[in-house]
């Protein structure tokens, strides 16, 4: 086998991305401007929901989620033990307690059976991550929410474009949250949003964005924040989500030709989805078998890289940070954060490339 170097993901420019850079350079709207609004109206319409708020980032995304629920001081938030941390950290710049819930051993988001363990009388919010482009379960989330008056934010940023029973990852909630980071689905290098369909949460997202001033300018309502996200990287979002078809399509196209080479490697495990989702998968992540790879996952990470193949490992669960979150009882996401690999994902990545994955991955079978 040749070697072939092969990051994890890439970014890809698919259409106007320079085009529309330049017009937003050149109109000297550097700051907020035109490609900003344009990129919340096609991004709301995209989601099929009523408003989207562009932000600097997913994070930020969320922390403005947070602010404009209201989520305060002694609150908790219910995370899931394995994901991108970014909704426990947030919680706790807002002085909230993230409490760690147990995830599926097939799909790897949190359950509302696993959630309705963690409820206590300071529970104000859940936030299922729909970790590598699977959707939570949420009709049921959303059923447990409702019954015990809980705020639900998505945290989608892994999930665009995803959808559950047909509706869009992100907007079954009253907020979800999207990343436009340069590895997510679609990219403004960074970027992020947060979508509702509530025009009172809309307007307080974007007091908060904007150092609590709306109309009347430096005066401050609340406390805000500059989370804005600037017009030239909303003018690449622009472009981008005028390609998003071709990219899902791409992406479909990687994740089934995975599948068909996976087959032949052996001695790993996918992340199920339920027949209630249809992903658009963000990173083809499996879970290594320990028979199979006897040496561990990190070895095999280490190996590949020596093959030129760029490859993560799974999250670390929560508790594997128990510094900053506390130990909690999750074997589960124990587990997954141990054996899980994500292999590269690119949209743009060819037959050929993927095979060279597969076999490299192969060969590093004991
Ligand atoms: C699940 C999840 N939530 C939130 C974030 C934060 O997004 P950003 O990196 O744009 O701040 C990420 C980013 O990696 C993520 O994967």
């Amino acid at each position: 086998m040749q070697k072939r170097d092969i990051p994890w993901a890439s970014p890809h420019y698919w259409g106007n991305e320079e085009r529309y850079v330049l017009d937003a350079l050149r109109s000297s709207w550097i700051s907020g401007g035109a490609y900003v609004d344009r990129l919340e109206e096609d991004f709301a319409r995209y989601c099929d929901t009523c408003y989207a708020v562009a932000a600097s980032n997913g994070t930020t995304a969320l922390h403005m989620a947070y602010l404009a629920l209201d989520i305060h001081p002694g609150d908790e938030i219910i995370v899931p033990g394995f994901g991108f941390m970014a909704a426990a950290n947030v919680a706790l710049h807002v002085g909230a307690k993230p409490v760690f819930s147990e995830v599926d051993k097939d799909t790897w988001c949190m359950t509302a059976a696993e959630v309705e363990k963690c409820i206590t009388p300071k529970t104000r919010a859940i936030v299922p991550i729909h970790t590598y482009g699977n959707v939570c379960d949420m009709a049921r989330i959303m059923e447990l929410a409702d019954s015990k008056g809980l705020l639900v934010v998505e945290d989608a940023a892994e999930a665009i474009g995803s959808k559950y029973l047909g509706r869009m990852a992100g907007t079954i909630a009253p907020l979800g949250i999207y990343s436009f980071h340069a590895t997510k689905t679609i990219t403004t290098g960074e970027g992020g949003a947060v979508v509702t369909s509530s025009v009172e949460l809309r307007d307080r997202m974007s007091l908060f964005r904007s150092h609590g001033m709306s109309t009347r300018r430096y005066w401050h309502e609340v406390a805000g924040h500059n989370f804005r996200l600037t017009n030239m990287q909303a003018a690449i979002g622009c472009a981008q989500l005028e390609q998003i078809e071709t990219i899902t399509r791409e992406r479909d196209r990687v994740y089934k030709t995975y599948l068909q080479f996976l087959q032949d490697v052996g001695g790993v495990t996918l992340q199920c989805y339920s027949d209630n989702v249809d992903p658009v998968v963000w990173a083809i992540a499996v879970k290594t078998n320990v028979a199979a790879f006897p040496q561990g996952r990190d070895a095999v990470i280490s190996r590949l890289k020596e093959m030129g193949v760029e490859t993560r490992p799974g999250f670390y669960s929560s508790n594997s940070m128990s510094h900053i979150y506390g130990v909690e009882n999750l074997p589960i996401c124990d587990h997954l954060s141990q054996q899980v690999i994500s292999l590269p994902s690119s949209p743009t990545l060819t037959e050929e490339e993927i095979k060279y994955v597969c076999d490299s991955f192969k060969s590093c079978k004991r």
